[in-house]
């Protein structure tokens, strides 16, 4: 677990002990020591920081400013995910099984779907849960169908039974370099981590396979084996892969 939770001000004290509860922390006031593993609350909101990351920044997660940036950047990636979804002339309920960064939810978002996302881990958690607020602050319209969960979806069991589809994106294997592709998933891995958090992405899918919807997307390194033998179709990247199972 992380040793701190810093505020950067006397106003921050009591939202940061409100957050750190969560934790079962307390917030405590600077000076801010970057030796351990830590979180911080100030004027960007809540930030992490793990002193063996390459980035040398406390890592924050900021939907305002990425919110147009993602979009565009990941354009293939969009292209991939609506095969996946196919069509549909109304709103997909979908269930996030995997909410990580989000990234995938904010398409579903932006294609008109209603996302529930679950996260198991509860410092990725608050840093969500933080960056969704500030966002909604100028973009309410993207987050209005979009609720956060925190949690092991495996545990989300027969609730799942108002959903048309459940998706589910798994870590990468820890070996793998894309894995460290980029800052912001090597803090996602760090995060992990700290709070000693490791699944078997074999058995959370045949879990959440039992779930009573009516498709199911996952995504997969383009050379993995898949999770079961019987996919229904497969809509393939270039080093990403989704197999979808109805
Ligand atoms: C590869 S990331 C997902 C990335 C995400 N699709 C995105 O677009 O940002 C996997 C995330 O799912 C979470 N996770 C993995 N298995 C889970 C489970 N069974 N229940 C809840 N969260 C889970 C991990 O903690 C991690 O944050």
């Amino acid at each position: 677990m992380v040793t701190k939770f810093f505020y950067t001000s006397d106003i921050y004290k009591a939202k940061a002990q409100d957050l750190a509860n969560f934790l079962g922390m307390s917030a405590c006031s600077g000076p801010i020591k970057n030796d351990r593993a830590h979180l911080e609350f100030g004027e960007p909101g809540l930030s992490f920081f793990h002193p063996e990351a390459r980035a040398k920044n406390p890592f924050n997660l900021d939907f305002q400013t990425g919110s147009s940036g993602w979009r565009l950047k990941r354009a293939d990636h969009e292209k991939l995910i609506k095969k996946a979804l196919g069509k549909s002339d109304k709103p997909l309920k979908i269930l996030d099984c995997t909410a990580g960064l989000i990234q995938d939810s904010l398409l579903f978002l932006s294609l008109g779907h209603h996302v529930t996302a679950i996260e198991q881990s509860k410092i990725l958690f608050l840093l969500l849960q933080d960056a969704v607020n500030r966002s909604k602050e100028t973009h309410n319209e993207l987050f209005k169908n979009f609720s956060l969960i925190h949690g092991n979806a495996c545990s989300f069991g027969q609730n799942a039974d108002d959903f048309d589809v459940i998706y589910y994106d798994p870590m990468y294997p820890p070996s793998k370099k894309s894995a460290l592709g980029s800052g912001q998933l090597e803090y996602l891995s760090k995060i992990l981590e700290v709070e000693q958090i490791s699944n078997e992405p074999q058995m959370d899918f045949e879990v959440l396979q039992l779930m009573p919807v009516k498709k199911m997307i996952v995504k997969r390194p383009i050379k993995a084996e898949p999770f079961d033998a019987g996919i229904n179709y497969q809509v393939t990247g270039k080093t990403t892969r989704f197999d979808v199972y109805i």
